[in-house]
């Protein structure tokens, strides 16, 4: 099945009117999460195979090289919980490493991108009992399916905490440890380093970022009725030294009038919509975040050039 399987009514809705509250603020914003429908979800997979995204390489490599120690993790012998599993890549590296697994519990937002990689992981891996659940994780996880008789591990890489604003990533780590009281969690973090790298990463010279970016108007074209022109608005990746992260923004390229959902929502030239934030942690940082969400860092493992770390958190 290749078409595009649209959102039901309840998940329109809220699409819309985050869309719409979202556009008619001051200065113009869209969740990032927006951006993973199928199509976003198949470019993203695309950006992490990029030169320029040293990223998924180089966390792959700490999973790597630090798989078989997770086994002193309890989880690592009763079930796996992945937030943002996307196409479950990552995983297989720790599937490999803990043979006596139970469960892995892969949550995303993009139902058949899931469904997808659950069917790939069930044949590569069977001895696991592999169980999707299709969910906006920074939603309250009230709906999880529960493992009370399980050690749980929590699988959260790619950075995706570096996408939420600090007081998001706080309430999100918080949220996982009410859920999975005595959990561990493997959190992959993007570290501060040379502008240079940071902007090819999110500015990729393939363009395939700034169609990831673009995808998100597309969307709104397809699902709300949205008259967006492509043309007219340009990918942009910034480096905000004072945050400490890449923010992507949509800039238009004119004063245009776009329709969306039957609105109009005016833009000047040069205006932009900020459409992800990437906020990239130092150790201290990262502490005090993590610190702050009811987590006690209980190892950081990192790649020779310190370019990327996974944290070993666990419940406080
Ligand atoms: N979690 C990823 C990151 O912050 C998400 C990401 C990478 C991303 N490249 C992107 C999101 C480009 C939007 C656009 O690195």
């Amino acid at each position: 099945m290749t078409k595009h399987v649209s959102l039901d009514d309840d998940h329109l809705k809220i699409f819309r009117d985050d869309i719409l509250s979202g556009l008619t603020a001051e200065r113009k914003t869209i969740s990032s999460k927006w951006l993973y429908d199928d199509v976003g979800s198949h470019l993203f997979e695309a950006i992490t195979e990029l030169d320029a995204y040293y990223p998924t390489r180089t966390e792959v490599s700490i999973l790597e090289d630090n798989a078989a120690s997770y086994l002193r993790l309890p989880g690592a012998r009763g079930a796996l919980v992945e937030l943002g599993s996307g196409s479950s890549r990552k995983t297989d590296i720790l599937l490999k490493a803990f043979q006596d697994l139970s469960v892995y519990m892969p949550i995303d937002i993009s139902a058949n991108h899931l469904k997808a990689a659950a069917e790939r992981v069930r044949r590569a891996h069977p001895s696991v009992a592999v169980i999707p659940v299709a969910a906006d994780f920074t939603q309250p996880f009230g709906k999880l399916p529960l493992l009370p008789e399980l050690p749980v591990l929590v699988f959260f890489p790619g950075s995706t905490i570096g996408n939420f604003e600090k007081a998001g990533a706080v309430r999100l780590l918080r949220q996982i440890r009410e859920a999975m009281p005595a959990a561990d969690l493997l959190i992959g973090v993007d570290r501060p380093k040379a502008e240079t790298v940071l902007l090819k990463a999110y500015d990729d010279p393939a363009g395939v970022t700034a169609a990831f970016n673009q995808n998100l108007l597309q969307r709104i074209n397809r699902e709300l009725e949205g008259s967006f022109d492509l043309g007219s608005f340009a990918h942009r990746a910034i480096w905000n030294d004072l945050e400490s992260r890449i923010e992507m923004h949509l800039e238009s390229r004119s004063d245009q009038t776009v329709l969306v959902a039957g609105n109009e929502i005016a833009f000047r030239r040069g205006e932009t919509i900020h459409t992800e934030n990437s906020h990239k942690y130092s150790e201290d940082a990262f502490q005090e975040i993590a610190q702050l969400g009811g987590w006690k860092v209980s190892a950081m493992d990192a790649d020779k050039d310190d370019l990327f770390s996974i944290f070993t958190l666990a419940a406080t």
